[in-house]
């Protein structure tokens, strides 16, 4: 089979899945146990999220979930059940997890540590990490380091963002605006990025997403 049409036929695969469950309850009989829910809801994520929560690459990016922290991890998926990010597939998921579920299902990714899969351009990396370690001080962008730590790992509400797919970074930071902090007037912890989002080129945005996209 040709690979082009395989990365084509996955995510409608999967967005029939996702369909198809969109409407189930959390408990769905009474004998249930909350050990087999999380493990039939992580079996969900990880047709998306890749087995070991590495990301896919497909026709539209899914994102690294390995490693990453959990309270950033539970605040996005509030935010998209509330709107406040935007993303179809995704509000449809949050939308029918209870918050025990969600705590469970962050401490599991957490302590995945998928190979990253790398994916950029090799020749943006060297870019990437000046702008990442030292940021861009005549166009008012922060180092990343200051932030999200020198090796890119985050802390509580600031995302790990090693190993994070090339194009998914990409995207995020491209239409940061477009697809965060929306719903008007509560102001959430996406607004910290704006800024910098704002003032990145789309080369240096290459340049700093390929960078992450080989950092273990
Ligand atoms: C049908 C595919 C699909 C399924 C199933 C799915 N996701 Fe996602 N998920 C996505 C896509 C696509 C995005 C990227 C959304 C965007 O671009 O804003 C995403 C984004 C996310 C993000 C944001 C990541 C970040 O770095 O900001 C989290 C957290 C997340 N998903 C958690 C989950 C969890 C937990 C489950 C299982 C309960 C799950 N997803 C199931 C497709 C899926
Ligand atoms: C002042 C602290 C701060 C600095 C400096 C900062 N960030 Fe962030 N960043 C954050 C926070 C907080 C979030 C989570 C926003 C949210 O909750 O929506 C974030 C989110 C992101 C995301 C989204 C990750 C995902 O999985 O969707 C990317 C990509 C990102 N930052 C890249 C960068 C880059 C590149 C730089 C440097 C040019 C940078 N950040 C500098 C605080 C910072």
């Amino acid at each position: 089979m040709e690979l082009g049409s395989l990365r084509l036929a996955m995510p409608t695969a999967v967005l029939a899945i996702v369909l198809s469950t969109a409407g189930r309850p959390e408990h769905s009989g009474a004998a249930a146990l909350p050990g087999q829910d999380l493990q039939a809801k992580l079996e969900y994520c990880k047709t998306c999220h890749g087995l070991s929560g590495q990301g896919y690459y497909g026709y539209f990016p899914i994102p690294r979930l390995a490693g990453q922290q959990p309270k950033y991890l539970e605040n996005q998926l509030r935010a998209f059940n509330e709107r406040r990010r935007t993303n179809p597939v995704m509000a449809n998921v949050a939308h029918s997890l209870s918050p025990w579920m969600v705590a469970a299902l962050a401490a599991h990714f957490r302590n995945l540590d998928a190979r990253p899969i790398g994916g950029g351009p090799k020749d943006r990396v060297a870019t990437g990490r000046t702008i990442y370690q030292e940021g861009l001080p005549e166009s008012d962008v922060p180092a990343c380091s200051a932030c999200h730590g020198p090796e890119a790992k985050g802390q509580d509400e600031i995302p790990r963002l090693a190993g994070q797919l090339f194009p998914y970074t990409v995207n995020e930071l491209t239409n940061w605006s477009k697809e965060r902090g929306q719903g008007g007037t509560k102001v959430d912890t996406s607004a910290i990025m704006t800024p910098t989002a704002h003032n990145l080129t789309q080369s240096q945005i290459a340049a700093i997403a390929a960078y992450l996209s080989y950092l273990p």
